[in-house]
């Protein structure tokens, strides 16, 4: 039940209190038990592309220190544990012959998980293509959705008899803008056609994807993780409100409507014009197959205004006076609240996750070697409060994951943003609990929070 009685608010008994993860970004070990690279390593690799010139190279070198992340996760009493499978490490290839070594790699690590009580949730694309596959077209190609289903069924397949919960896609909005839009990831591609494109392919993968889990997976709960925001006009001006409109639809609406409406919005369509790539009708059908949950991964709102300029969108971001700031986006925890009871009222939508939800700070331990770092506690504070709003209103949210359980590679930033429960010495890549994971540890013992201040005794 959710309660809240003034003084403290209570979440479902059921509810997943989790962390998140992704392969690239903590695993290291590039080039060790007969991975294959990725867009990520060829795009690390070439100097300019990431600040500091920093890789994923040995990242917080998970891939050796598994089991101790497992016990840290544990003494968190952390329930789920959302991580992803690196393409290359299972497929060096992308396709034909499995590594048996990379499959047994995340067959012991959900063992470790299950044996202390944590139930994994498998996330199968967070955006690091196996190479071979880019070297074929990458997401501009049709192909590609094909090769994803048979990775899809082959990691099913093997780890199937004991994971549950499967996330085919991380944010395709990223990979479609970041990575072939704005070429600031991998494969740092930037053609708004292509882009199109990869969205269309990425979208259909999904749908094969899931069909694949579910023939390889006895009873598996499938679903896709969006990156999604409130969007903003900037002013009530006729011109800002259809700027908004149009920013929802690039951002939002065209991956929540084909996926749960099974069609493309009309509005976003014919803006595109030629640039969106022409399909077959049925890919819609498959797109939109039947989902078990969303996953949604919520930072911060955008507030944009028109911008004539801006082609084709005439959209512009706005930065709101007044805000306060992280050091990547704009704090702002309604906006998690204002998401959530939209999806509600517009999509059929019967279980939601929250899987990310996080902040950077630049955190340093103190002379005594702990690491405080009130402001993660304030922003994970504030948008549970948020999230608790949109439970009492009947927003079927099943789980929170926190972004992340360890400072990692932050793509593009390198290692200087640190978004962990769990601070990682670089040098030493010793792991200490911050003062945000001994509080998320209680928030999980007492299954809710009080409304008012940190709560940090
Ligand atoms: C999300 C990504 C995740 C991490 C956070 C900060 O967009 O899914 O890998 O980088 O942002």
């Amino acid at each position: 039940m959710v309660r809240s009685d003034g003084d403290f608010l209570s979440f479902p008994e059921d509810f997943v209190w989790g962390v998140a993860t992704a392969a690239y970004q903590i695993e290291g070990a590039w080039n060790e038990g007969g991975r294959g690279p990725s867009i990520w390593d060829t795009f690390c690799h070439q100097p300019g592309n990431i600040e500091n010139d920093d890789t994923g190279d040995v990242a917080t070198d998970h891939y050796h220190r598994w089991a101790e992340d497992v016990a840290l996760m544990a003494g968190l009493g952390v329930k789920a544990y959302r991580f992803s499978i690196s393409w290359s490490r299972v497929l060096p290839e992308g396709r034909g012959k499995p590594n048996p070594a990379g499959l047994d790699f995340y067959s012991r690590l959900v063992d470790g998980l299950l044996a202390r009580g944590i139930t994994p949730f498998i996330t199968l694309y967070h955006w690091d293509l196996p190479q071979a596959l880019q070297d074929r077209g990458g997401w501009g190609e049709r192909a590609t959705a094909g090769y994803f289903a048979d990775y899809a069924h082959l990691v099913g397949r093997h780890l199937g008899d004991r994971v549950r919960h499967w996330i085919t896609h991380n944010e395709p909005a990223v990979v479609v803008e970041v990575g072939h839009l704005w070429g600031r990831h991998a494969p740092g591609v930037r053609d708004r056609a292509v882009a199109l494109r990869v969205a269309h392919h990425l979208l259909l993968s999904h749908g094969l994807g899931v069909e694949a889990l579910r023939d390889a997976v006895r009873s598996p709960q499938v679903g896709i993780t969006l990156n999604l925001s409130p969007v903003h006009p900037a002013s009530d001006t006729e011109a800002d409100l259809e700027a908004a409109r149009r920013a929802d639809g690039e951002s939002n609406r065209l991956y929540l409507d084909p996926l749960l409406l099974g069609r493309y919005p009309e509005d976003m369509l014919e803006l595109y014009g030629s640039l969106f790539p022409p399909f077959d009708p049925d890919d819609l059908r498959r797109i939109a197959v039947p989902l078990d949950f969303l996953g949604v991964n919520y930072y911060s709102r955008q507030v944009v205004r028109h911008d004539p300029a801006a082609l084709p969108l005439q959209v512009a971001r706005v930065r709101p006076q007044g805000s306060e700031y992280s050091e990547m986006w704009e704090i702002y925890p309604p906006g998690i609240y204002e998401l959530l009871t939209r999806l509600k009222a517009d999509y059929p939508l019967h279980n939601l996750y929250i899987t990310e939800n996080g902040i950077p700070v630049p955190d340093l331990p103190d002379r005594d070697g702990q690491v405080h770092d009130p402001r993660r506690i304030r922003y994970l504070h504030d948008h549970l409060v948020q999230l608790h709003r949109a439970l009492a209103e009947g927003v079927p949210v099943r789980g929170y994951f926190v972004w992340s359980l360890l400072d990692n590679f932050e793509w593009a930033y390198g290692y200087r943003m640190r978004f962990g429960l769990v601070y990682v010495d670089y040098r030493t890549l010793e792991r200490t609990i911050k003062d945000s994971g001994r509080w998320y540890a209680r928030v999980i013992r007492e299954n809710g929070l009080k409304p008012n201040g940190m709560d940090f005794s």
